[in-house]
């Protein structure tokens, strides 16, 4: 889990970089964005990449689902007092559920932008690239989509804390020692990763770009 969470929280510094480019103007950002698009997804050493992206979100799920169903399992039985709550924070106890959300945004996510680009003729830009800017800047258009990320975006960013400090417990760097160090930059980590893609819809909408 940590080894697969490690490499997927690498990936969100990658992917959020690169979607920082709709902030630039409209005009420079369709260009930008659909030639960025165009790079990544014609450079062999970057598809190598994708497809150990692809095999770690389903390893991840798969190992994620093995532990929940294992948890379950020890848990069985209901206490009179529950008072788990002293000892660890909701979001830890409730990893499954925000995993779960993760999932089902990563599927809605996939089929409008990855599908889309990979599979389908889109219309071309002035410089003959795939148009995927127009498609991102479009879904973020309604209120709900934009109010889907959002949702799942918060659930990800409590997904994110848990999962960085129970990465640095497994690797054995969560010591007295570094114990401060690990937390602040699990936390200064996870709010430039999620206040960043975050703030991307928001700003779609406002904007009314497209
Ligand atoms: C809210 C801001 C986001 C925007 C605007 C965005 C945009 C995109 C676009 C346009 C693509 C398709 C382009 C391509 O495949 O090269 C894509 C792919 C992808 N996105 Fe996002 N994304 C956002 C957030 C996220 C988040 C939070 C996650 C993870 C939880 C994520 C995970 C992925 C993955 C795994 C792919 C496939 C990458 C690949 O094929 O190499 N995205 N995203």
């Amino acid at each position: 889990m940590s080894g697969t969470g490690l490499f997927l929280c690498f990936f969100l510094i990658i992917h959020l970089l690169g979607n920082l480019q709709l902030f630039l103007p409209p005009e420079q950002a369709r260009e930008q964005f659909n030639w960025y698009s165009h790079l990544l997804s014609g450079n062999i050493i970057i598809k190598t990449v994708s497809y150990v992206l692809y095999i770690s979100i389903i390893g991840h799920t798969i190992y994620a689902l093995i532990i929940t169903r294992k948890n379950a399992a020890a848990n069985g039985t209901k206490y009179a007092y529950d008072k788990r709550g002293t000892a660890s924070v909701w979001y830890s106890r409730n990893m499954g559920l925000l995993g779960t959300i993760i999932f089902i945004f990563l599927i809605i996510h996939f089929k409008d932008f990855w599908y889309q680009y990979k599979f389908t003729d889109l219309p071309l830009d002035a410089k003959g690239h795939k148009d995927l800017y127009t498609i991102v800047t479009k879904a973020y258009q309604q209120l709900w989509y934009v109010l889907v990320y959002e949702v799942a975006l918060l659930a990800l960013g409590f997904h994110l804390l848990h999962g960085f400090f129970s990465a640095a417990r497994t690797l054995g760097v969560f010591h007295p020692k570094y114990v401060r160090w690990v937390k602040t930059l699990g936390w200064v980590y996870t709010l430039v990763i999620i206040l960043g893609f975050m703030a991307m819809p928001i700003f779609v909408y406002l904007n009314g770009l497209s």
